[in-house]
């Protein structure tokens, strides 16, 4: 057993953490392609910490542009033994408000534009994704957040949209009758790649919209969604310093960790 070494992908503000020790950006080379932007490493007491900008430094990379499989693999590559997906998104529900923050406990996966597996190609393999997320990791996120003063909802369903654009008011009242909370374009594949990666996975959504299902609401705009999460910025940060002050102590083993002894279907005599 060793410690925590926590891989944060999200947006550009997160990083300027005040206490992070031993900033430095690395390149990391993956066979996967080019991820979104080198790694910013440092630590927090004993914590070693992984950020990755998710739509790189200045956000060029549109959610569908994002290579996750080689963000993912990097993050594996650099050590990580979890990951924090911090993710902007809009509400579908009157309860989860502009502002608050919500750990997702399922995805509904409509993305349709991206490379979604590491697997293929010669070798197969079917993980699980009936628990798409962490609960170790997600509820210690959901403490941290409010440790940090945040409002925080559990156990949230996301829809995953392609985009770019938001949703038509039929597919916001769609995605409602499904039952999905909220809303967002980009924690898959991310999250089905963290697991095929044996990587344990939280997605911390900051809700940032009402989307455009609600009378009451102005259509989403990026002027909004950017206000709110440039109000919400160093909440984020404080949730994650707060998030790293309570992984400080050795690591016990995830079930994720070894998730692949039982999901790869290819006979080991046709590996080589
Ligand atoms: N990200 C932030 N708000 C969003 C919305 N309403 N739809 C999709 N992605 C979002």
């Amino acid at each position: 057993m060793g410690g925590w070494v926590l891989g944060v992908i999200g947006g550009s503000g997160l990083y300027e953490i005040e206490g992070l020790a031993n900033r430095r950006w690395v390149k990391a080379d993956s066979p996967w392609g080019e991820p979104s932007d080198e790694l910013l490493t440092g630590e927090i007491g004993d914590l070693k910490l992984v950020f990755l900008p998710r739509h790189g430094r200045g956000h060029r990379i549109s959610p569908t542009e994002v290579n996750s499989r080689a963000n993912i693999d990097v993050l594996k590559r650099a050590g990580c033994t979890d990951i924090l997906s911090v993710s902007a998104v809009g509400s579908l529900r009157e309860e989860y408000a502009p502002g608050d923050f919500a750990l997702v406990d399922q995805y509904i996966d409509r993305t349709f534009a991206r490379p979604k597996s590491f697997f293929g190609t010669g070798l197969v393999a079917h993980v699980s994704m009936a628990d798409p997320t962490c609960p170790r990791l997600s509820g210690l996120a959901a403490a941290a957040g409010r440790a940090a003063g945040q409002t925080v909802a559990e156990a949230a369903t996301l829809v995953v949209m392609e985009g770019p654009q938001f949703s038509t008011r039929a597919e916001s009242e769609l995605y409602r009758s499904w039952g999905a909370d909220l809303i967002g374009m980009t924690a898959m594949p991310e999250a089905k790649l963290a697991r095929e990666a044996e990587l344990p996975y939280a997605t911390l959504a900051m809700v940032t919209d009402y989307d455009c299902w609600r009378e009451e609401t102005a259509a989403v705009e990026v002027s909004a969604v950017m206000e709110v999460m440039a109000a919400n910025a160093d909440g984020a940060r404080a949730t994650i310093v707060r998030l790293a002050e309570a992984l400080q102590d050795e690591r016990p083993a995830s079930p994720i960790d070894t998730c692949l002894d039982y999901a790869v279907v290819t006979s080991p005599s046709a590996w080589d």
